[in-house]
């Protein structure tokens, strides 16, 4: 069955990303001969990278490498829900990803962003990054705006309008994950 893990970008205190995920996650979850899987960064316990050799020669010296690249190359395609800081992804997210390589290529992913102009630039660098990793980014995605998918900033209360945009994004990572099964 295709699997997809759906990444929560953000391990801060509080954050918003875990319930933006939750929600991300039991709405995919209504889809059958797919199965959707949370992966939180908080039970990873990688620190800021520590491999000697570049990823993608697959050299992992660390457990904590190597029970992360497991997980990753366990799934076929993404969902990376991510908070925007400093116009860019969160640091711990890129970080997560900086450790692997192979366990990414030739799979698809989709975004689902939050922030005050709805975590758009943070996905723009995303693309990039997936670029590099040999993924395949899907065009549609979510943004979620601080002011009127949350309340106070905090409670995520997210607009109805969201819902076809979440499942056309989830629709793409679907076809793609499984056009590029033959790559993998
Ligand atoms: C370090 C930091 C930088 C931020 N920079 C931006 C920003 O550049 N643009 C923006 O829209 N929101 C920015 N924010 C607001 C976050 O998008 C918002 O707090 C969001 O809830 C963070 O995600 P999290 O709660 O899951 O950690 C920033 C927040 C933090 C903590």
């Amino acid at each position: 069955m295709t699997r997809i893990g759906i990444i929560i970008g953000s391990t801060r205190p509080g954050r918003n990303g875990e319930a933006v995920a939750k929600w991300v996650h039991e709405i995919a979850s209504q889809r059958s001969d797919v199965e959707f899987e949370l992966v939180d960064l908080l039970d990873y316990k990688l620190p800021h990278l520590d491999e000697a050799m570049p990823p993608s020669l697959g050299q992992y010296s660390q457990p904590h490498t190597r029970e992360w690249a497991a997980k990753i190359a366990s799934f076929d395609g993404f969902v990376m829900v991510t908070p925007e800081y400093n116009h860019s992804t969160s640091g711990v997210l890129k970080n997560a990803i900086d450790y692997l390589y192979a366990e990414w290529n030739n799979k698809a992913i989709g975004f689902v962003s939050y922030g005050s102009v709805g975590g758009t630039r943070a996905v723009e660098h995303l693309r990039l990054v997936a670029g590099e990793l040999q993924m395949a980014d899907v065009r549609s995605q979510v943004a979620l705006s601080l002011f009127t998918d949350f309340e106070n900033f905090s409670v995520f209360r997210p607009s109805d309008l969201h819902l076809d945009g979440l499942n056309t994004m989830l629709d793409q990572v679907m076809s793609w994950s499984n056009a590029l099964a033959s790559l993998r």
